[in-house]
């Protein structure tokens, strides 16, 4: 254990992979995520957070008022009333003065621990893989040389299921509100005797001595949660929610002697009814179900089992790739908290955070395409339904529905489509999940597209790729560039919108219909997927497929090396009007990040020095200590012809914010040419385990990393926003793993082609690949970054240029590397 004293508020248990927050009143409210497959908890350092079954707007079971004050009030509490003193062990509601306290942010699970006066409640949730519930398991231990007598209180609000029904139809919901109780169990069960088939399960795997489940009756109607009725008196109501607000509350009596302590767990359960019937009675509903997992979990040692079930899952989840590199932050990262958050990027795209309320916006076509990228070398399979999933939200036009609803996964027609970026991001992680899974059958996959009858599909995932990169090559501007359609990566810069109605989207509104507006940045991007699909052509021996795609990348790099260099930069597109943007000849937003790195990882300025150039004006106007700029200078007016990204104050979001996403682009750009020292620096600058020494500033969990810090030109430049769901997740895992430490699966086998500081003497790794492992071991004598000039598998010599092929055993495989 590494306890800095300058870890003012926690410090990273590396060994047990656990965030340790020492106190409570952290800047912001730290978060944690519960749940690996469908079912998923928000869970933060003081209990705050909800919980849903697969989709957060349609399936909440739990409720959380976003945008409270405080900030996170609402969650899975508990309160102790020990001798008439009531607190709770993660502070919140009550906010106790004399509560020790910790909490373990751990894979899947938080822990909390509060003791008070010789009493310890620890609380640890966790939703157990496969399961569609969570575990709260409670452990109260008597520290004390007394006897003690503590009544415990566990509290949660249900929710209505649809989320923003719950929020804002009171005078329906206030009147829909059913549960019924049974033993330890309460169910909540509003609009089950109409339309639902299923119900929320809140229960207790241990006797109650009382419960209740009217909000009204536990908390009172003019209190607040932290002067609630129930526990301050210490005694339930047994009240029966009949409408308004229902509530799972359990009431539990301790006699503990001193030393002594009792453990016993809660169950929180999404409950499908199946085939079952729905009811024994009229107005009673069918049980069986719930019952069953209440006792599949009263049973002795399921909760542990469970956990360890949880422990093994991450375990071998992680064990595909493992490194040690003189680079404590980027190990602790890659190894763990990257990883991690890719998970949670995969599964929430950019739906429920703190910063995204999980009514807004579903899965993101462009965002989850990227997401995959961190997260197929963990589960393929998965990474493999999501890709046919998304593809199939595409229109046969080649444009796509920019997001859609995880239950439904029916593209959401609020926002539509016509960005026309998306659908290049789909060649990117089809590529890579080919290259990690070998399994080219995915392109001949049947998958249809959304304007299409959905029986009776005839195309496959080959065709949708096609479609994209052609919609690209069709669909240009005067120069020759792709049109940009509403906004292209950057959802800010709008040239189709022209808006000055304040209570319309920047993303919807505007006609794109006959647009001359052009982006440079998805000139790069396309460059980048061509190549990427020549290769692919390559590899199932379509040579006459891979010259045509050649052909369009050549096409396109002469339209960008003609019309879109500045002098010293790339230019970032071209207005509606025809007018530069990201130039020299601009006023403000003379240069911009996205087609930097887009246009130099797509091949753009590799003959003529452009590229070096292009990277050396990101680091003397764009890059900061805190990473690197989005564009300068910032934008200090709001330009209708520009939209969204003048609209933002200067140094915020995408107007000269820190954007941590297209950051890892230009580090990938580095690592292209080779500058291992400036990769890692930067990639240093937006990593939140290296800001621990700033952390009043940075403010945000030191564990993930933030959408965005704010730019130079804000006044609390370095402050992290927007953490968790980012891009940035699945990109820095792509930068460390496969840019600084080179190891990148492709068609053929596995290469390794590390861009590290010349003073790192080397590292090694362990990295499972299509069912083999390869111990790889890196040496650098001659202190370079880049070159590998001698490459051994096995102690055999191979072609240092060369692939490792793949050798099937499902053994250990050992691989050396020798720099030079
Ligand atoms: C947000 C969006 C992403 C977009 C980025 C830049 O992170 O989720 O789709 O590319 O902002 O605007
Ligand atoms: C705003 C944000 C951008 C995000 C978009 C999503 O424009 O600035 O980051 O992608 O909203 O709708």
């Amino acid at each position: 254990m590494s306890l800095d004293a300058q870890e003012k508020y926690g410090y990273f248990d590396d060994s047990a992979r656990e965030y340790v927050i020492t106190r409570p009143d952290t800047p912001l409210p730290w978060l944690n995520y519960l749940g690996q497959d469908e079912f998923f908890g928000l869970c933060t350092n003081t209990a705050g957070g909800y919980t849903f079954w697969k989709d957060a707007k349609l399936r909440r079971l739990t409720r959380y008022r976003y945008n409270n004050v405080p900030y996170d009030l609402g969650g899975r509490y508990f309160y102790v009333n020990d001798d008439g003193a009531v607190w709770n062990p993660g502070w919140k509601p009550v906010k106790a003065a004399d509560v020790a306290y910790e909490c373990r942010h751990g894979l899947g699970y938080t822990k909390i621990i509060g003791s008070r006066d010789g009493l310890e409640v620890e609380a640890l949730f966790f939703v157990p893989p496969g399961e569609n519930l969570e575990v709260w398991k409670i452990t109260v231990r008597n520290r004390s040389n007394q006897r003690k007598t503590p009544k415990l209180f566990s509290y949660q609000e249900f929710c209505f299921f649809e989320a923003l029904n719950d929020m804002t139809n009171y005078q329906r919901t206030y009147s829909i509100g059913e549960v019924e109780v049974e033993g330890s169990a309460i169910y909540h069960k509003t609009e089950y005797r109409e339309r639902r088939n299923h119900y929320t399960l809140f229960a207790c795997t241990r006797p109650i001595a009382g419960f209740d489940t009217s909000r009204d009756a536990f908390v009172g109607i003019h209190e607040g949660l932290h002067e609630a009725r129930v526990p301050f008196c210490g005694q339930a109501t047994n009240s029966l929610a009949f409408g308004w607000n229902p509530i799972g509350a359990h009431q539990i009596d301790l006699d503990l002697a001193p030393g002594a302590e009792e453990s016993f767990a809660f169950v929180l359960a999404y409950v499908e009814q199946g085939e079952e019937p729905k009811f024994d009675a009229p107005f009673v509903m069918n049980k069986s179900v719930g019952r069953a997992i209440v006792a599949k979990y009263s049973a002795p040692g399921a909760v542990d089992a469970a956990l360890a079930k949880l422990k093994d899952y991450w375990d071998t989840l992680l064990a595909n790739f493992q490194v040690e590199c003189p680079n404590e932050h980027a190990q602790r990262m890659a190894n763990t908290w990257n990883q991690y958050q890719c998970m949670a990027t995969f599964n929430m795209s950019r739906s429920a955070s703190m910063y995204e309320t999980g009514i807004g916006r579903g899965m993101g076509f462009r965002d989850s395409n990227q997401d995959l990228l961190g997260f197929v070398h963990m589960i393929p399979s998965r990474a493999r339904e999501r890709i046919l999933d998304i593809a199939a939200t595409q229109l046969s036009d080649g444009t796509c529905y920019h997001q859609y609803q995880p239950l439904t996964k029916k593209g959401n027609a609020d926002i539509g489509g016509d960005f026309y970026d998306d659908h290049l991001w789909l060649v990117l992680s089809t590529c890579a999940y080919i290259k990690e899974s070998g399994d080219v059958s995915i392109l001949q996959a049947r998958c249809g597209f959304a304007d299409h009858d959905t029986e009776n599909v005839t195309s496959t995932l080959l065709d949708h790729l096609e479609t994209s990169l052609a919609y690209t090559m069709k669909k240009r501007g005067p120069h020759g560039l792709p049109l940009i359609g509403h906004a292209d990566w950057n959802d800010c810069l709008n040239l189709n919108c022209f808006s000055t109605e304040p209570n319309e989207s920047f993303q919807t509104a505007g006609d794109v219909r006959d647009s001359k507006a052009e982006s440079v940045m998805i000139a790069g991007l396309f460059l980048y997927a061509a190549r990427e699909m020549a290769e692919l052509y390559d590899f199932l021996g379509h040579a006459d497929d891979a010259k045509r795609i050649r052909a369009d990348h050549a096409e396109m790099l002469a339209t960008v090396e003609n019309t879109a260099w500045d002098g010293a930069w790339y230019t970032r597109a071209y207005a509606a009007d025809g007018a530069v943007v990201g130039s020299k000849s601009n006023v403000e937003g003379q240069i911009y990040i996205e087609s930097q790195g887009w246009c130099v990882l797509g091949g753009a300025g590799a003959d003529n020095g452009r590229a070096r150039q292009a990277l050396e004006s990101v680091h003397e106007r764009l890059y900061t200590k805190n990473g690197i700029v989005l564009q300068q200078p910032a934008y200090s007016t709001y330009d209708k012809a520009l939209g969204e990204v003048t609209s933002y104050p200067p140094g915020v979001k995408e107007n000269a914010g820190i954007f941590s996403h297209n950051n890892t682009w230009i580090h990938l750009a580095w690592c292209k040419l080779g500058e291992g020292d400036r990769a890692l620096e930067y990639y240093l600058s937006i990593c939140p385990s290296a800001k621990q020494e700033q952390i009043d500033t940075y403010r945000g969990e030191p564990y993930v990393y933030a959408q965005m810090l704010a730019g130079r030109d804000a006044p609390c430049f370095g402050e992290a926003k927007n953490n968790w769901l980012t891009g940035t997740a699945a990109w820095t895992f792509v930068v460390v793993s496969q840019g600084l430490l080179g190891i990148q699966p492709d068609y053929r086998g596995l290469r390794v082609d590390p861009c590290i500081p010349k003073a790192w003497p080397g590292f090694t790794a362990t990295r499972r690949f299509r069912g083999d492992t390869y111990q790889i071991r890196v040496v650098n004598p001659d202190g370079v970054s880049k070159g590998v000039k001698a490459l051994r598998l096995d102690g055999q010599e191979l072609d240092p240029a060369g692939t490792i092929p793949v050798i099937g055993d499902g053994k250990t495989h050992e691989v050396e590397v020798v720099l030079g």
